[in-house]
């Protein structure tokens, strides 16, 4: 077993910055890795000064380190194969769009809610590497599972389940995902992505 940690660097076309190159989605964590309350209030505070629509900050978090009981009710909605490697990480940070304004008022900036929520959640994504930690999001989450159990309002919309902790080796997950762990990381082509650009 090899205890190699993968090289995922961005291949970029272009110099971007080291922390943005870096950064990547590891499945694999040390499931005896813990993250200290200074390095979960730094992680926060990243996500709390990223922008949002009118400063309305229409964004929610439920943290909880591994061990605590916060940690297991945001484990048990998790779904699929998320349940099999995310309960290794060291902290679970459930991300939270206010979608709408409490009581009868317009919509306002919550229309952009989910937008100002991505923006705090790639800020932490950032703070966690420039910790030396990692970070894992989670679309595949029972949305109505977890507004039940945090006895959320439905204007309070779970988008994502976030892992964050130390990056292990891949040769701990099941042998199908390993090839994934390791695999060159791609995106489009900058020419697809942009529709006009003069
Ligand atoms: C909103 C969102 C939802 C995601 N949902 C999942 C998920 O449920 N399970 C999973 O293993 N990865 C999930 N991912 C991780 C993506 O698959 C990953 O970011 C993408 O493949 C790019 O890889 P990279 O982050 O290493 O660059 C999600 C990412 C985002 C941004």
């Amino acid at each position: 077993m090899s205890t190699v940690i993968p090289d995922r660097q961005a291949v970029t076309d272009a110099p971007i910055e080291e922390i943005l190159a870096m950064r990547w989605s590891p499945r694999s964590f040390d499931a005896n890795a813990v993250v200290t309350d200074e390095q979960v209030t730094s992680l926060l505070e990243a996500a709390r000064w990223a922008a949002s629509a009118s400063n309305a900050q229409a964004r929610r978090f439920i943290v909880g380190k591994r061990g605590t009981e916060t940690f297991d009710r945001i484990e048990r909605h998790l779904m699929g194969f998320n349940r099999t490697w995310a309960p290794n990480a060291s902290l679970l940070v459930l991300a939270i769009a206010v979608v709408a304004p409490d009581g009868e008022q317009p919509l306002g900036a919550h229309r952009w809610a989910e937008y100002d929520l991505g923006q705090s959640m790639a800020n932490l994504a950032s703070q966690a590497h420039a910790l030396g930690l990692h970070a894992h999001p989670m679309g595949g989450i029972d949305v109505a599972g977890l507004q039940a159990e945090f006895d959320l309002p439905e204007r309070f919309l779970p988008v994502t389940v976030t892992a964050v902790g130390t990056v292990a080796s891949p040769d701990l997950l099941p042998e199908k995902y390993r090839e994934r762990e390791t695999a060159v990381r791609t995106r489009l082509p900058l020419d697809e992505l942009v529709l006009v650009r003069d």
